[in-house]
């Protein structure tokens, strides 16, 4: 119950109505009997900075940033997370509070979207020594490629319909990670190459948009006989949580991981920054499948 000493955790976005976090984050905060309460946001771009003064003025403790501020966000923080830096894009922010409510704020940037697909593929095979073939190279792509090369993978292909766009990504992961020893190839997403780099991979990501609702008969980026029954299938997609992806990599008896779960796991780290304290998963995942529908 919502009393004088509930904290106030929530998302920021633009539209905000179709966020899934309010379920997932509410049944965390419940579970642990912690007096905290999550909320949904409607932010437009131009009250963004206005948005972030208020919360801080209002004693938030922690946000969730989603589009379209992920970026512009990271202006109006006093910290950010390197590797947030390095992907140039932030979804979650903590409001550190020094002495007590009344004193000064320290805001902080993370982003957790990457280590959610990471950790979502990490529940069926661990990265390590592996090779990794992404298709799409937009923002939710740079995320997950930085978090992924910064995973002692072997290597990691890149696939996009915009060759240039693939090429820039591959560009900011070696300028950012030049220290790393992988092997990072760059390629047009054409039948070939599709087929060229998944005979050999561990581990595919679709970070396209293809076969979201309402497009859900969209072909696959993917048909079964180009996939593999070792390999790790994660479509990032999760409106359907089947998508046409899914459906081929069950054809080919493939490891699937679908795309809710790096909802979930983004969600996990984000409460884990807030509360510092283990979030309970189960509940969490068990909200927001019933959200989901
Ligand atoms: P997000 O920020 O959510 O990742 P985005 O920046 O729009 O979204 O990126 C979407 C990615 O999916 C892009 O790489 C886009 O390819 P282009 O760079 O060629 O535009 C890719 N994508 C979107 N629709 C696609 C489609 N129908 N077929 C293939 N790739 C598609």
């Amino acid at each position: 119950m919502v009393d004088g000493k509930t904290e106030i955790l929530g998302v920021m976005g633009d539209p905000i109505k179709h966020t899934f976090s309010p379920a997932m984050q509410n049944a965390g905060l419940e579970s642990l009997n912690l007096n905290y309460i999550y909320l949904p946001f409607h932010v437009k771009p131009n009250g963004l900075s206005q948005a972030i003064e208020g919360a801080k003025a209002l004693g938030i403790k922690g946000l969730n940033i989603t589009i379209p501020h992920k970026t512009d966000v990271i202006g109006l923080l006093d910290e950010i997370d390197s590797l947030a830096s390095m992907i140039g894009a932030v979804n979650t922010i903590q409001f550190i509070y020094e002495d007590g409510d009344g004193g000064n704020v320290l805001t902080k940037g993370y982003n957790t979207d990457g280590y959610g697909c990471l950790r979502a593929i990490e529940e069926e095979t661990s990265v390590k020594n592996k090779k990794v073939t992404i298709a799409g190279a937009g923002g939710a792509s740079k995320a997950i490629a930085f978090q992924i090369a910064n995973s002692e993978i072997n290597e990691l292909s890149i696939l996009n319909r915009n060759f240039n766009k693939a090429e820039s990504l591959v560009d900011d992961l070696k300028t950012n990670l030049a220290k790393l020893d992988i092997d990072i190839n760059v390629d047009a997403y054409e039948i070939d190459c599709l087929k060229r780099e998944l005979s050999d991979s561990d581990v595919f990501i679709d970070t396209t948009p293809i076969g979201m609702y309402p497009n859900v008969d969209d072909k696959a980026i993917a048909s079964a006989n180009l996939l593999h029954e070792d390999l790790v299938v994660n479509d990032i997609v999760y409106t359907p949580m089947e998508t046409s992806l899914i459906k081929e990599a069950r054809k080919a008896n493939a490891i699937v991981v679908p795309g809710y779960k790096m909802l979930l796991y983004q969600g996990i780290s984000s409460f884990e920054i807030w509360l510092s304290h283990e979030a309970p998963i189960e509940e969490m995942e068990k909200a927001l499948l019933g959200a989901l529908g």
